[in-house]
């Protein structure tokens, strides 16, 4: 695979993997029943499978695809739906799994779908976190780490579907153009 020349290492593989079983233990200890992972895809993948080991609990996954419209569209908050889940989640205690919560567009949409579907409850783990891009507010339940306002590469997110199977998040130095973000 060809490797950017300008990467620089933000979250080590090691501090991921200690945070994600942390995160999986404080998971397992809030829900006492089965519950029901939702990925978003594809960067939440990566993140999934990690968390999904590491909560101790009756877990079921399923995957949503979802598609945002280039940076200068996003604040009108024009998100699409390319892959719905496979079953309904009517009744179910839900987690949304996502890679990163930038500007809100993307969750703040989905959620509103998925409270239509009348989960018992609805809730969100993010790895990663950019709290000064947030145009809309998102209450995220689980966090892994709070991250600057930088571009990052690795452990599932891409740059035009390259670095996602980097272990570590790398910022990408030279950083995308405009409208890149899925
Ligand atoms: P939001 O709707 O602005 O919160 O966008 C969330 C989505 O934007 C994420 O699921 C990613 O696909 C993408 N995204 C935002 N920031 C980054 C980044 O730094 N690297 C890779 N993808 C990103």
């Amino acid at each position: 695979m060809p490797r950017h020349a300008e990467l620089r290492t933000l979250i080590p593989s090691d501090r991921i993997q200690a945070r994600v079983a942390e995160m999986g233990r404080e998971i397992a200890a809030d829900y006492a029943g089965p519950l029901r992972l939702i990925a978003i895809l594809k960067g939440a993948c990566f993140f999934l499978s990690d968390l999904a080991r590491a909560v101790d609990r009756d877990v079921s996954l399923d995957f949503m695809g979802i598609a945002s419209y280039g940076r200068n569209k996003t604040s009108s908050g024009e998100v699409r739906v390319t892959k719905d889940l496979d079953s309904g989640i009517a009744g179910l205690d839900v987690l949304v799994v996502e890679d990163i919560v930038d500007t809100g567009i993307t969750l703040t949409y989905l959620c509103h779908v998925l409270e239509q579907r009348k989960p018992r409850s609805l809730r969100i783990a993010t790895l990663l976190d950019k709290p000064s891009r947030r145009i809309k507010p998102v209450d995220v339940a689980y966090v892994g780490f709070q991250i600057p306002d930088e571009f990052v590469v690795g452990y599932g997110l891409d740059y035009g579907e390259q670095y996602r199977n980097l272990r570590d998040i790398c910022v990408l130095v030279e950083g995308p153009p405009e409208g890149v973000l899925r």
